[in-house]
């Protein structure tokens, strides 16, 4: 069976990634690796901690990443963060703190070891920030090599971002590990917004979540409420909330969900455009690409296989 490491931010799009993967009996869920981002590195270790107690899965270790970029040395979370995510990052729900606490080996040397461990069988799925994977890769490039694929949400190749008229919300939050990661020459497949802000969810599903009368069927339900009203407002136009991070879980499991385009890509790092994901001209004659970056989604599909693993959790 396929190995996964989900890296967060987590949030409530993260937390339904962690939904989803756990609803997947093709892939075993072997950790969680914390990053910042929709909350500090500490309120995230403490929702995956007590997230994955809820679903029923204790079993599922937690590892510290970086708190911050290697850019600056401030603890950050984007201003919008709290008014998408709420202020705990799972919509203000509150649930019962777990009494596990996250792992001594760092989120770094985790990847590492699995790396290593699972080579071929690894499947890396960052869904926020990518500075602990570009970390990763700083100490031990060879994992580039080892690791069997990198499923990343961020970044958009044919719309606009989300925290800029340039930039994606996780690529803008490090574009430098970004970019460390796109030309590494490691094997990712992006999932940006160009496919994610097509897959929706409304209050007709959350409607059936809550009516399953579980637990955790009514927080998933609660949370992903409080989402779908904070979209309402920042885009109404779009008639419910992105399921930007399941999304690439999804497709860590299946990759047909999507159609990719091959093209080796960078992250502008300087300028105005600072953060913004574009093809590297440096590479385009390569005809070696390390990259896929998704077009296309079968959205219907997508979404059934959403709602029965998360209704089967
Ligand atoms: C991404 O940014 C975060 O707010 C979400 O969790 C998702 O990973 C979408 O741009
Ligand atoms: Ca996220």
């Amino acid at each position: 069976m396929k190995k996964m490491i989900l890296d967060l931010d987590t949030g409530i799009d993260d937390t339904l990634a962690i939904s989803y993967a756990l609803g997947s009996p093709e892939v075993e869920l072997i950790g969680i690796t914390s990053t910042y981002g929709n909350v500090l590195l500490e309120q995230g270790m403490r929702n995956d901690l007590a997230i994955t107690d809820l679903l029923g899965h204790p079993e599922v270790k937690v590892y510290p990443g970086l708190p911050h970029s290697s850019t600056t040395d401030s603890f950050s979370v984007l201003p919008i963060s709290e008014f998408i995510h709420g202020k705990n990052g799972i919509g203000d729900v509150q649930i019962p703190d777990s009494t596990r606490k996250p792992e001594t080996q760092s989120a770094v040397d985790f990847i590492i070891d699995a790396a290593k461990t699972y080579g071929q069988d690894l499947i890396y799925v960052p869904t926020g920030p990518m500075t602990n994977i570009a970390a990763a890769l700083r100490k031990a490039p060879e994992i580039k090599d080892q690791i069997g694929k990198i499923v990343l949400m961020g970044g958009a190749l044919t719309v606009c971002g989300n925290v800029s008229a340039w930039s994606e919300a996780n690529i803008s939050q490090d574009p430098d590990a970004a970019n460390e990661l796109f030309r590494s020459g490691a094997p990712v497949t992006m999932i940006g917004l160009d496919v994610t802000l097509q897959t929706l969810l409304t209050y007709k599903e959350t409607a059936r979540w809550r009516d399953l009368g579980t637990k955790a069927s009514a927080f998933l339900a609660d949370m992903t409420d409080f989402y779908i009203k904070a979209y309402e407002t920042t885009s109404p136009h779009l008639g419910g909330c992105g399921l930007h991070d399941p999304l690439a879980v999804a497709v860590a499991v299946d990759p047909t969900l999507v159609k990719t385009l091959p093209i080796n890509m960078q992250v502008d790092v300087e300028g105005p455009t600072r953060g913004r994901t574009i093809g590297d001209n440096t590479r385009l004659n390569d005809p070696h690409k390390t990259m896929q970056v998704a077009v296309e989604v079968d959205v219907p599909r997508f979404l059934n296989e959403f709602m029965s693993r998360i209704g089967g959790l």
